[in-house]
């Protein structure tokens, strides 16, 4: 039998290419293709699985044309691929849930303390030769013990997020699936009964001191967080982006912190990423990481292990542990 063919588009850590090269023959790119290579490549007829990452468009037009059968997204987050228009061609996709949970939380958790207390205006102040010693109003900040966290979802990375929160003594609030509101049961929150309470996003919105966002990219959560939203929050909030960047409307962002309508934002994730809205980098009240949310050497293995045996499988025939719509071969 011949062996499976398999296109990396980004060269990825171990041990997914030791993986990846026992099961296959495998063509890893140097870089990121752009689209049209990706579409040239995909509809080679060269390739059964092809292993993406969230640069990699992978939209309707690319899947009417391409000849894998599968995509196995190097992420949890598959907003990059058309998921809706790979199962209506037959085309299995798979991503890596539950392996960044507790680093992606870290992170959200580092950028609650690290605009509540200014780190990059401290830290650049030092850097830069402005320290002169200890005095009593130097670069104050804001408490997080005693003040109220906004969930806006609540699923893995949010009640990661909640557990750590409720350790440094913060109230914890959550809106489960905004916009919209559903109900969840006592049962349903496990571990955090009692210790965390469901509001309506509108609430959630308003009560919030920090407001952190872990929800996926869709239609509906498409500037989740727009003007109306800002000019609703409280004045002395935070935001807290770790999800997905056109969560939030990054023009309006800008606008609310330069003027002061909110208080700061903490930002992993951008609208179009690597871009940055117009002033964002020169405001003082952000914290702004280059899309880290699960950047740890033993996350990215595992995130390499679960996406190489997700294309192994798809290259095989067989359906993914991991399979974003598992009915797609059927
Ligand atoms: C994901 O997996 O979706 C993150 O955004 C990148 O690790």
């Amino acid at each position: 039998m011949s062996r499976p063919r398999i296109l990396v588009t980004t060269p990825i850590p171990e041990p997914g290419p030791s993986l990846l090269a026992a099961a296959a023959d495998v063509t890893v790119l140097e870089a990121s293709p752009s689209y049209p290579e990706l579409v040239a490549l995909c509809a080679s007829g060269t390739y059964d699985v092809v292993l993406t990452q969230l640069r990699d468009r992978i939209d309707a037009g690319l899947l009417a044309q391409a000849t894998v059968r599968g995509v196995s997204n190097f992420a949890v987050g598959y907003n990059n691929i058309d998921v809706a228009a790979a199962t209506e061609r037959g085309i299995m996709v798979g991503n890596t849930p539950g392996v960044l949970t507790d680093a992606t939380a870290d992170i959200a958790m580092l950028l609650i303390l690290g605009t509540a207390r200014r780190v990059v205006e401290a830290d650049r102040m030092v850097r830069e030769g402005r320290f002169h010693g200890w005095e009593p109003e130097l670069m104050l900040g804001t408490d997080v013990s005693g003040r109220t966290l906004g969930l806006a979802g609540f699923g893995r990375i949010a009640r990661a997020t909640a557990k750590r929160a409720l350790g440094f003594g913060m109230d914890v609030l959550f809106a489960p699936r905004p916009p919209g509101d559903r109900m969840v049961e006592d049962s349903e929150l496990g571990e955090f009964a009692g210790k965390v309470r469901k509001v309506e996003w509108d609430d959630l919105v308003a009560s919030s001191d920090f407001l952190s966002l872990h929800v996926p990219l869709t239609e509906d959560t498409r500037h989740l967080v727009d003007a109306g939203v800002l000019a609703r929050m409280k004045p002395s909030a935070i935001l807290v982006n770790t999800a997905r960047g056109p969560v939030v409307d990054e023009v309006a962002l800008v606008d609310a912190l330069r003027s002061g309508r909110i208080a700061g934002a903490g930002l992993d994730v951008y609208e179009e990423e690597p871009r940055l809205a117009p002033r964002l980098a020169e405001l003082p009240n952000t914290v702004l990481l280059p899309h880290i949310g699960s950047a740890t050497v033993s996350v990215r293995a595992e995130m390499s292990r679960l996406s190489a045996l997700n294309a192994i499988a798809m290259a095989r025939g067989r359906v993914p542990d991991h399979a974003v719509n598992p009915t797609a071969w059927s």
